[in-house]
């Protein structure tokens, strides 16, 4: 019978053969933020949609175009999150984190949800890896966050990006920006796509980022921001620049990133690929969002963040041939030849467990000839196989599949016995990977 539906369009199945791949990526993040100081927060999948509409802002693409939006049973208008930072702000808001010391660092990783057109890279349902620094204004700030992006991205070994910055300014001075992005786009008004005809009013800037082909041409030649934020702002920026430039980190300026989400003020930034595989593809980014606290109802919080794109970081390691850590092996396999046996088996493998090895035994009732078939197909390291005779002697043979060695073992001190061989087995292997001799001789 054919499957009844495949996984839904834009959606990706991650499988037991690749996903300790994502975990590395994932944890390698969550612990490079917890040495800057960021500790994990949780939040719903769903927020009231009106999160969104007020902090992404109502004339973005992604509110306008891409929300997964419904009414629940109760009549209440719901958002999957299409990003995480709206619903850690208002977590930290709601539970009176902003109130304690500040700064107030929250990480986080997430799924996320947009209705795009998806392609290589961009699914409907994607995760992100994000951080936010609640209540920091100091340009510092801005420069630490940079430096912690980049921090993960050398312990994973991904190169080959670029570090692409720009000042968007503060209310104020897009005040004049937005009225020169107005004159500008008027001029051709006629070719833009609907919705950025309703933009030309609301919010210029959103024309920008619009991905109508023909929108994105007339906003190629159109005014950047940076030719007019106001003395504040630029001396906020160029303290970013000067701080990173101490930090010897690199970084280009690019006038036209302007982000796209309602919230940033001020600095914003992005990570582009420059491998041929994933050419321009951007992998992270962030920025400043000093008004978002009061927005959403609490005092004036200078806060920054970003977010990084685990499947696409993931797609960089892959295209860079990066080290990736080894599927979880199984260590050992015990093979039963009767009932008393496949209990015997039960009690070594609960034992050994405990100790913290990978360990399997039959549980689908095999021969001793299937048993030792699937070992072979599921990489078991060693195997150990009982039958009466085991019983009965309490000793049984500890069979390394790759070298076909085999060593003689006590049932009564198994896991002391197979902690030990295994042990010196993962030594002698080290030994070998790091050219054993040199090291011995140097000891
Ligand atoms: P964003 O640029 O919209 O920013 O998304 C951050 C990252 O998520 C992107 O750079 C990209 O790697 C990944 N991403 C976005 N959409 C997709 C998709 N459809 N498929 C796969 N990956 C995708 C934010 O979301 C902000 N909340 C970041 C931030 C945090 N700013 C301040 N704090």
């Amino acid at each position: 019978m054919p499957l009844i539906t495949k996984g839904v369009r834009g959606t990706r199945d991650v499988l037991p053969g690749e996903s300790h791949e994502l975990r590395y990526v994932e944890r390698t993040a969550l612990e490079t933020a917890e040495a800057f100081g960021y500790s994990e927060i949780r939040t719903p999948v769903f927020e009231a949609t009106e999160l969104f509409e007020r902090s992404v802002g109502d004339t973005t693409d992604v509110v306008q175009k891409e929300m997964y939006t419904f009414f629940d049973k109760g009549g209440r208008s719901i958002t999957l999150r299409p990003e995480g930072t709206a619903g850690a702000a208002r977590a930290c808001l709601e539970h009176g984190l902003l109130a304690e010391a500040l700064p107030c660092k929250v990480s986080y990783i997430t799924k996320c949800y947009r209705y795009e057109k998806p392609q290589a890279g961009r699914y409907r349902e994607f995760s992100q890896f994000g951080v936010e620094c609640f209540g920091a204004a100091l340009p510092a700030a801005d420069a630490e966050l940079i430096a912690l992006a980049m921090e993960i991205f050398s312990v994973l070994s991904i190169t080959s990006y670029r570090v692409e910055i720009n000042s968007i300014g503060c209310p104020e001075c897009r005040k004049r920006y937005l009225e020169a992005l107005r004159a500008y786009f008027q001029a051709s008004e006629a070719e833009l796509c609907e919705t950025c005809k309703g933009r030309l009013e609301k919010n210029p800037m959103r024309i920008l980022d619009c991905k109508s082909p023909v929108c994105a041409k007339i906003a190629a030649e159109a005014p950047t921001v940076l030719e007019y934020i106001c003395e504040e702002c630029a001396t906020h920026f160029a303290g970013v620049k000067s701080l990173l430039d101490a930090l010897e980190l690199p970084y280009t300026v690019n006038p036209r990133i302007v982000r796209g989400l309602d919230y940033y003020t001020r600095t914003v930034f992005e990570f582009v690929s420059e491998l041929p595989e994933t050419q321009g593809l951007v992998f992270g980014g962030g920025g400043r969002y000093d008004g978002l606290i009061e927005e959403l109802g609490g005092q004036h919080t200078p806060s920054l963040g970003f977010g990084l794109g685990l499947e696409r970081m993931w797609l960089q390691l892959q295209a860079l041939k990066a080290p990736l850590p080894a599927p979880n092996r199984c260590e050992l396999y015990i093979a039963a030849m009767n009932a008393a046996a496949l209990e015997k088996a039960a009690q070594l493998a609960s034992a050994v467990r405990s100790d913290g090895w990978h360990v399997q035994y039959d549980i689908v009732g095999r021969s001793l000839k299937a048993q030792m078939k699937f070992a072979d197909k599921i990489n078991a390291r060693c195997t150990l196989v009982l039958g009466d005779d085991e019983l009965k002697n309490q000793r049984a043979k500890l069979k390394d599949m790759a070298t076909g060695e085999e060593e003689l073992v006590t049932l009564t001190d198994f896991p002391e016995e197979y902690e030990q061989i295994m042990l010196r087995r993962v030594q002698k292997e080290l030994m070998e990977s790091l050219g054993g001799e040199e090291i011995l001789g140097g000891v």
